[in-house]
């Protein structure tokens, strides 16, 4: 088709999707490239965020808009998680935290608890060649003891692959909650404070972080999430202190590179003051 460019990475398509499987694919048009590359020529690289933390939001909705179950969303979600991975990864960011299982989602039903526990299987093994050739380092923040083997086996392989990666790391939030993460510290704090491994005094705010799953990575400087939902639903709460917020109604299975580009390019405009005043 003239004028245009036939990628595997559809987000957007029209109401409702084509029958099959053609409505896997999406046409991006010579103008949405045209978009995108006036956007990476606006983004200063030296402003990036360090750590970007996306809550993938609104696969559900996307599904049912369309009639499809709403697996199909997932699905559809994953392929835009590869399309903004992909992204990210090329203009530069160094961390990406990615919110896929939340500890809430048990309560969801089991035939979508199921897939979604299947989805890290899918994705990393078809993904892994991808991921090593460049250089991704692939990490997991939450309780990986909970999972399925065949769910966890995925994700060890991955982790494992890739650990001597030195590109960006992909780190992913899987049965993951803000709030057990922090009394998941705080636990293993009172357990050296009773063995008198640790003092009370010498807690301080670098020593709880280091206690939490990820406590290397730095906090995220943006958090993206799409969806139209004005809330964080218990992601990262200790490390998302400081971090900016930008929200938009899109929903993630629609979410594009552009609009990616868009969020970093706003976040670059924002003045971070840490509770500082300006000078
Ligand atoms: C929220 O949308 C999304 C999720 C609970 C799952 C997101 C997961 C992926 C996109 C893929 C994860 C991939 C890997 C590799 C682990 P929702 O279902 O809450 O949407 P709704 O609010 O519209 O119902």
């Amino acid at each position: 088709m003239p004028g245009k460019l036939l990628t595997s990475n559809r987000n957007a398509y029209p109401l409702p999707p084509p029958r099959g499987l053609i409505y896997r694919y999406r046409v991006i048009t010579l103008g949405e490239k045209q978009r995108e590359e006036e956007l990476i020529e606006l983004i200063s690289l030296r402003g990036l965020p360090r750590h970007v933390a996306i809550i993938m939001d609104g696969n559900g909705r996307w599904a049912q808009k369309r009639g499809l179950p709403r697996i199909a969303g997932h699905r559809a979600g994953i392929d835009t998680l590869r399309a903004i991975v992909d992204c990210a990864q090329s203009i530069g960011i160094k961390i990406i935290t990615l919110y896929a299982f939340s500890t809430e989602n048990w309560k969801r039903p089991p035939f979508e608890v199921k897939f979604l526990m299947y989805l890290p299987e899918k994705y990393l093994h078809r993904e892994l060649p991808s991921l090593m050739e460049k250089n991704i380092i692939v990490r997991v923040t939450g309780e990986l003891s909970d999972l399925p083997e065949g769910t966890r086996m995925a994700i060890n392989e991955a982790l494992e692959a890739t650990q001597n990666n030195t590109g960006m790391i992909l780190n992913f939030a899987f049965n993951y909650g803000g709030r057990k993460e922090i009394i998941s510290a705080v636990k293993k704090i009172c357990a050296e404070v009773r063995a008198d491994c640790l003092n009370i005094e010498d807690i301080t705010e670098e020593l709880f972080t280091g206690y939490l799953y990820n406590g290397d990575i730095p906090d995220p400087d943006l958090l993206i999430r799409p969806s139209g939902e004005l809330r964080i639903s218990n992601f990262l709460l200790w490390q998302l202190a400081y971090t900016e917020l930008w929200f938009t109604e899109i929903l993630w299975p629609d979410f594009q590179r552009e609009n990616f580009l868009q969020a970093i390019l706003d976040y670059q405009i924002r003045e971070r003051r840490f509770g500082d005043i300006k000078f």
